[in-house]
């Protein structure tokens, strides 16, 4: 699949790699609106072409694919354009910055019959796979909690605040685990700008799933130790994913707390059946390989096999949903939001209508 790459800054250079080495791929165009950039990053010998005109790109009949990497209020007219002139696209997360936007990507692209993929990143590395085949399986038991922090000192941004930027790959790596039943029904959200940026830079995001579970999301762009843990509690199991430990990437510990059968008093099941699961703890062998690669990839597949690919623009309809859900909840003074308008939602989250 011919390829061409939208911006070189922080992000496009890791796409631009991984479909330079992908045997599936062929990368012809890179266009940024500074081509220095894009010409320091692929050297003096590469056959690969650099423009600051996307036309050059859409004008190309040989590019049958492009991946936008621009900043996020750029995604919807830069894929539209795209779309438009018949290209498959693969678009940074977000996929938009609104849910209007985002649907009409995905609409354009359903009736273009092209390829929308949103680059869910972490849905492609071997701990969220392996994460994901477990809950499907059902080895963890029932879903009871997620908690999850992604916590750095960030680069704040200049059009989106801390969770347009960073919730995403929390959000997005929920709806790729979670199973049916499972989907998060309401959101509510509290964050503060202690810096006066203009923008949230620490954000709290609770949310609440079919079934009463109940996920966590922590985003920062003001702390000074990176940490990217998750943790998925199940009735049988307990995942917990470390992302900057390459030694122990994931572990599943069969550990937990059990609170008896329901048929003695409260009390009694307090002192006589609170047990606690003291098992092994287990960290799976996890094939170490760029999470990108298996974008590049999957997004060549979809194009070659006419199929939606494993994070399609739904998927990142979906994430934008909730991240303008998480807007309603900080303007509703952090109340929970829901995400569906069936009111047997709002009822069994305990959300008025007038949060809505
Ligand atoms: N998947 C991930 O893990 C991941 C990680 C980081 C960033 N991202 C995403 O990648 C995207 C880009 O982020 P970044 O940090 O690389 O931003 P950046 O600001 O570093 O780079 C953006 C580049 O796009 C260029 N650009 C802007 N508008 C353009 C246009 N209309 N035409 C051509 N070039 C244009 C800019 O000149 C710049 O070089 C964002 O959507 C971000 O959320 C994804």
């Amino acid at each position: 699949v011919t390829t061409a790459v939208i911006g070189a800054g922080y992000w496009g250079p890791n796409l631009i790699r991984n479909f330079l080495a992908c045997s599936t791929t062929d990368l012809r165009w890179v266009c940024d609106l500074e081509p220095a950039r894009a010409r320091r990053i692929l050297g003096d010998r590469t056959a690969v072409s650099v423009t600051d005109a996307l036309d050059d790109v859409l004008d190309d009949a040989q590019v049958e694919a492009v991946a936008i990497a621009t900043p996020a209020a750029t995604h919807v007219e830069l894929a539209l354009a795209c779309l438009e002139a018949g290209k498959h696209v693969l678009v940074e997360k977000p996929l938009a910055t609104s849910v209007a936007d985002a649907e009409k990507l995905v609409d354009v692209a359903a009736r273009a019959g092209r390829v929308l993929m949103s680059d869910h990143t972490y849905c492609y590395t071997a701990a969220v796979q392996r994460i994901a085949q477990s809950v499907a399986r059902g080895s963890l038991g029932e879903l009871q909690y997620v908690d999850s922090v992604r916590i750095n000192l960030g680069l704040v941004q200049p059009d989106i605040d801390v969770f347009w930027d960073l919730a995403p790959h929390d959000l997005s790596i929920l709806d790729f685990v979670l199973p049916g039943g499972c989907e998060p029904v309401a959101v509510a959200a509290q964050c503060a700008d202690p810096i006066g940026a203009g923008v949230a830079c620490v954000g709290y995001l609770t949310l609440h799933l079919g079934g009463g579970a109940i996920a966590h999301i922590h985003v920062n762009w003001l702390s000074p130790t990176k940490i990217r843990t998750t943790i998925f509690g199940g009735s049988r199991q307990i995942a917990v994913w470390d992302d900057l430990n390459p030694t122990q990437r994931l572990s599943i510990y069969d550990k937990g707390v059990d609170l008896g059968d329901g048929t003695a008093s409260r009390d009694a099941q307090r002192e006589a059946l609170v047990s606690y699961r003291i098992g092994d703890m287990v960290a799976p062998a996890l094939r170490e390989r760029e999470a990108l690669e298996g974008v590049a990839r999957e997004f060549a597949d979809a194009i070659r096999e006419h199929r939606a690919p494993l994070t399609d623009g739904e998927a990142g309809l979906r994430v934008v949903r909730i991240l303008e859900a998480v807007g309603r909840s900080i303007d509703a003074g952090g109340a929970a939001v829901p995400l569906s308008t069936d009111p047997a939602v709002s009822e069994l989250v305990g959300v008025g209508s007038e949060a809505r």
